[in-house]
């Protein structure tokens, strides 16, 4: 049995919207530095942010469907 089992992260799918990180992570951006981040935060997932990788809520605004058709 495992004394010290790994921390959950929950990546939750948001309709027409981001995706909901929980949890504690560790991210590193394409030049190797680390992207704090807090524990529960939203990755853009409709290309529309001006924070990308953050949502900043311009999927409102760009009509964003998780549907794909
Ligand atoms: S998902 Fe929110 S700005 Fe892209």
């Amino acid at each position: 049995m495992n004394d010290n089992p790994s921390p959950t992260v929950r990546f939750t799918l948001r309709e027409n919207a981001s995706i909901l990180i929980e949890g504690s992570i560790e991210m590193i951006g394409p030049d190797g530095n680390k992207i704090e981040t807090k524990e529960k935060f939203s990755l853009c997932r409709c290309g529309g942010s001006k924070n990308k990788p953050f949502c900043d809520g311009s999927h409102k605004a760009n009509d964003f469907s998780s549907n794909p058709c």
